[in-house]
């Protein structure tokens, strides 16, 4: 049965345009390209990414992972960015599931480690949370990491992401089932 209310986001509205770069809060958000490849295998070769995202990657693996990016775009079901500071990329930051009609997504980042603590997943939290509301038109954005990362949580909380609950053993890592901060912000907060 069709839903009697509006889209908050038509149908067809974001893959009618293509993917942009955004500049903001001095970092770009830009789609990847076949060439980020080393970056990408780089990343998740590190520890610290390969245990809080639940994977490792071989390069045939981030090959087909940078493929899958416009895809998902035209599907309006992702949008990742590489974000680069000072014309280098030092991490990714992605709408990671969408729903165009409830006006909502999801945001998953990681940052490599050779640029952590210089708040450059806040910005680049910032940065897509403002093209998301202004431009793509969504109504609320939603960040989940495990209980035991701070070091996301305060991303999340410093960017005006609410904290509004946890989820019992949501998420499944290594090391067994882990409770999951649910935050949220809402393009009226
Ligand atoms: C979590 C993560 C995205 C934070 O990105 P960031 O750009 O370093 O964010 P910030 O600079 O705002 O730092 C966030 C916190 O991490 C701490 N931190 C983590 N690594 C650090 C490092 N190498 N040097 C300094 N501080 C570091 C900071 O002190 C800060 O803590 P504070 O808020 O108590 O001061 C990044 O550490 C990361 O990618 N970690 C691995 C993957 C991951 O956790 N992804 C998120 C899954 S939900």
């Amino acid at each position: 049965m069709p839903s009697l209310a509006q889209p908050a986001v038509p149908p067809g509205a974001m893959a009618a345009a293509a993917q942009p770069s955004i500049d903001a809060n001095g970092v770009r958000l830009r789609p990847w390209r076949p060439d980020d490849r080393a970056t990408v295998l780089s990343a998740y070769a590190d520890p610290d990414i390969q245990h809080w995202h639940c994977r490792s990657m071989t390069a045939l693996e981030a090959d087909a992972w940078i493929q899958s990016w416009p895809g998902r775009w035209s599907g309006e079901s992702g949008a990742g960015f590489a974000v680069e500071s000072a014309g280098a990329v030092v991490g990714q930051i992605s709408l990671r599931r969408i729903d165009l009609a409830g006006g909502l997504a999801e945001v998953s980042y990681w940052v490599l480690p050779t640029a952590c603590g210089a708040g450059i997943a806040g910005r680049a939290l910032g940065a897509l949370t403002d093209w998301s509301f202004g431009s793509l038109g969504l109504h609320r954005i939603e960040v989940c990491h495990s209980t035991a990362n701070p070091a996301s949580c305060a991303v999340a909380t410093r960017s005006g992401f609410a904290l509004e609950g946890t989820k019992r053993a949501e998420a499944r890592h290594t090391d067994g089932w882990h409770d999951m901060h649910l935050h949220a912000r809402l393009a009226t907060d």
